[in-house]
């Protein structure tokens, strides 16, 4: 893998010579790892310039727009495969067999329901609690019910919790939905897909079992299968991180949760509905339109510009796509949806987001179907780390399958040096 070596010149020293690697597509990557030996770090505060690991999953080219998952175009898989098989493909390589298929669908079908004990948990909460508090709470809960799949150095126990967490994060999540709205929790039915069992348990009640529209149904799996994997972003490095130091596998989901959470990430489906709430009306957008652009201003288009993709965002162009079959199918006319469809043409042909290449992102389209479909705003997130499980996951069990090391980064200190302590009659 290391054809060429990079020579770090620093003055008074001798040369260091620093291996070059390289991928199988993408930029090469010197390896600083000798520096240390050297008494000397490298500084890259956000990760800016660092891959901080080996990996087989998933590549994304943020400035041709490509994301691959395990070599296939995500264009691909959103319009022929569905979720449950891209799962497959992410943990395990390759495509499924027809039989593979029908085993892995089925393993998962059968482990959908919880433990009824957990159902405990939710009480817990308030009824007002946000249900990304509660997911992490309760997905690090399993570990207390799961004990039987905890040896994270038996490859058994890493698929069985695979397949655990991949079954019932979507019975968590709607459960965390049932018990902000009071209704009885719906156990989840085996009869149908992974999309329409989730919307079965979101909104069907035990005194009303509505069929699942199909077309929802292929909009929330495409949802899903948007969101399965995204690379070294910040949660999943969250989870790789504390999976490194040994933590079992449903610690380090609910911490891959809470990365998740915060608006610049998974918080921004939520962010762009709360966004359209404050702008409130189309003749307001030129307003926000400019405070975005103020940098005295915090404030910023949500659902805007992307860490890595600097052209276009692959996954918003399905979503857009998506996004205009659910409007159409549902004959939805409301004026908020009206409203982003206005920021989303106003922010494409104005001069600063096209210089800042700064166009929608997945988050700015999957927002507007999830709200079409009757999702409430504060479940975005959560349907995003219900999607996001199987990459959370794939890459664990991905570190876990190879020699790895605690993660432990440095840093530059710029604190006191040291100094001796006062007693309190002689500090000012
Ligand atoms: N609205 C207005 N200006 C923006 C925005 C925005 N949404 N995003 C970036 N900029 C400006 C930024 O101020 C900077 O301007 P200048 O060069 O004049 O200083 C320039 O564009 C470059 O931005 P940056 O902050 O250096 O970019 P970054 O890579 O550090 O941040 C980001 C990426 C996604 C955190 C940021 O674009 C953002 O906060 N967007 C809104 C939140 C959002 O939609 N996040 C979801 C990302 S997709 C889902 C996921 O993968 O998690």
């Amino acid at each position: 893998m290391a054809d060429n070596k990079a020579q770090l010149i620093i003055e008074g020293s001798d040369p260091v010579e620093l291996p070059i690697l390289r991928g199988t597509v993408g930029p090469d990557v010197i390896d600083v790892r000798g520096l240390t030996a050297t008494g000397r770090f490298t500084f890259d505060p956000g990760f800016m310039s660092t891959a901080s690991c080996e990996s087989k999953i998933t590549y994304i080219d943020g400035d041709k727009g490509v994301l691959l998952h395990r070599g296939y175009p995500i264009e691909q898989l959103a319009d022929n495969s569905d979720y449950l098989e891209t799962c497959y493909l992410l943990l395990n390589g390759e495509l499924p067999t027809a039989a593979q298929k029908e085993a892995f669908v089925s393993v998962i079908k059968n482990h959908t329901m919880v433990h009824e004990q957990l159902k405990n948990f939710f009480n817990g909460f308030r009824r007002d609690a946000h249900p990304m508090a509660i997911m992490c709470g309760v997905v690090s809960a399993l570990s207390a019910f799961y004990h039987d799949s905890l040896d994270i150095n038996d490859p058994h126990h890493r698929e069985v919790s695979a397949i655990r967490l991949i079954a019932k994060m979507p019975t968590i999540a709607a459960m965390a939905y049932k018990y902000s709205t009071g209704q009885p929790i719906m156990y989840p039915r085996n009869d149908l897909s992974y999309a329409e069992n989730f919307l079965h348990m979101m909104f069907n009640t035990p005194c009303e079992t509505k069929p699942i529209s199909p077309v929802l149904a292929k909009a929330m799996d495409k949802i899903f299968i948007l969101h399965a994997d995204h690379e070294q972003n910040a949660s999943t490095s969250t989870v790789r991180l504390a999976g490194s130091s040994g933590a079992n596998p449903f610690a380090c989901i609910a911490a891959g949760i809470a990365a998740l959470w915060g608006p610049a990430h998974g918080g921004a489906n939520e962010a762009v509905l709360s966004m359209l709430d404050e702008i409130g009306d189309v003749s307001n957008i030129e307003k926000y339109i400019a405070k975005a652009k103020d940098k005295n201003d915090p404030f910023k288009l949500m659902g805007f510009g992307h860490r890595v993709y600097k052209n276009f965002d692959p996954r918003a162009t399905v979503m857009k796509q998506t996004c205009d079959e659910v409007l159409a199918e549902l004959g939805i006319n409301d004026p908020k949806l009206q409203l982003a469809m206005k920021l989303d043409e106003i922010a494409r042909n104005d001069p600063y987001f096209k210089e800042r290449n700064l166009y929608p992102n997945v988050d700015f389209y999957s927002g507007i179907i999830l709200k079409a479909i009757g999702i409430p705003t504060s479940m975005f997130t959560v349907i995003f780390a219900v999607s996001r499980t199987v990459g959370w996951i794939s890459h664990w069990k991905e570190m876990l399958s190879s020699p790895y090391k605690i993660g432990r980064p440095r840093q530059l200190y710029t604190g006191y040096d040291k100094r001796d302590y006062l007693p309190l009659d002689s500090r000012k």
